[in-house]
C-alpha cells in the first residue's frame, strides 16, 4: 500500500505515522508513506495558498491551484499520468471533512483492498468546491466534531487501513477477532497478571481452563459491552439477526 498526503503540516504526518505498528510496517516496506506540501504550491509571491469566501462569511479557503498542483505531484510520484480531462481519477483520493459519511470499520476494509491511495487535508474554513469535485472520490468524517484540520482524521483512517493490510499485525488473530470483527459487537474486557490486583478479581470463569465456558462467558461479555455502551449498534445487531 502507498500513501499520498497532500497537506501543509507534513512533518505531522510524518512523525504520528513513523511511530509504532506503522512505524514499524513501514520500515518493513509494507506501507509506503509519502506526503506533498500544498504550500509548495502556492500561486503568489508571499507562499499564501488561502483566500476570502466569495459571498462573505467567516475564515479563509485553501484555493483550488495549491490543491491540485500538489495532486499532481502526488500522482506523479505514483508514476501516474496527468488525469485525462474526460475526468477519470485514477487513484482514490480521500479528502478529511465533517462534511463526509461517518468512518467506519467496513470503509477501512474496502480502502484495504487498493494499492494506493492519496489523502487530501483541509485547513481552514476548507477548500474550494471545484477542486474537490475534480479530484476527490471519497469525503469521509472520522465523528461529528469540528478538528483544526483534516490531518489527525487522515491518520486515524490511514492507521485503521494499515493493521488490515496482512503483515502489519503480527498476531494475524488480533484483527480478526475484535471490536468490529465480531458480527457486530464490542470486544469483551480482558485481563492478565495478576489474578488480583486493588482487590479486583479476574472473573473465576477464565482462570477455570474449561474453554467453553469461557466462550460462552465471552459472547455473553460482548453482549452486555454492546448493550452498555452502545446501544445504537446493539439495535443493529439485534436487527440483523431478526431480533427486534
Ligand atoms: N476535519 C475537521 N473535522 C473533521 C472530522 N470530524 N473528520 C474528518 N475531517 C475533519
Amino acid at each position: 500500500m502507498k500513501y499520498e498526503v497532500l497537506t501543509i503540516f507534513p512533518d505531522m504526518v510524518d512523525s504520528a505515522f513513523r511511530t509504532g505498528v506503522t512505524g514499524r510496517a513501514s520500515g518493513e516496506g509494507l506501507i509506503e508513506l509519502d506526503t506533498v506540501n500544498i504550500r509548495d504550491y502556492s500561486t503568489n509571491s508571499y507562499g499564501s495558498i488561502d483566500g476570502y469566501t466569495y459571498g462573505g462569511g467567516a475564515g479563509m479557503l485553501m484555493q483550488c491551484e495549491p490543491v491540485y498542483q500538489a495532486y499532481l505531484e502526488a500522482l506523479r510520484r505514483l508514476g501516474k499520468g496527468e488525469p485525462a480531462d474526460s475526468g477519470t481519477k485514477p487513484v482514490r483520493v480521500v479528502y478529511l471533512t465533517p462534511t463526509g459519511e461517518v468512518f467506519r470499520q467496513k470503509k477501512a476494509e474496502e480502502l484495504a483492498n487498493e494499492k494506493e491511495l492519496i489523502f487530501l487535508c483541509g485547513h481552514y474554513e476548507g477548500i474550494d468546491e471545484r477542486v474537490i469535485d475534480e479530484i476527490v472520490t471519497d469525503r469521509i468524517s472520522i465523528g461529528d466534531y469540528v478538528l483544526t484540520g483534516g490531518e489527525i482524521a487522515a491518520l486515524a483512517v490511514m492507521d485503521a487501513v494499515a493493521r488490515l493490510i496482512p503483515g502489519v499485525l503480527k498476531n494475524e488473530d488480533s484483527a480478526e477477532t475484535e471490536s468490529f470483527n465480531t458480527g457486530g459487537l464490542l470486544e469483551y474486557p480482558q485481563y492478565t497478571r495478576p489474578d488480583e490486583w486493588h482487590g479486583r478479581k479476574v472473573p473465576e470463569v477464565l482462570l477455570s481452563g474449561d474453554h467453553a465456558r469461557v466462550d460462552n462467558y465471552r459472547m455473553h461479555e460482548m453482549r452486555r459491552v454492546t448493550r452498555e455502551h452502545r446501544p445504537d449498534l446493539y439495535e443493529e445487531y439485534m436487527k440483523h439477526r431478526g431480533i427486534n
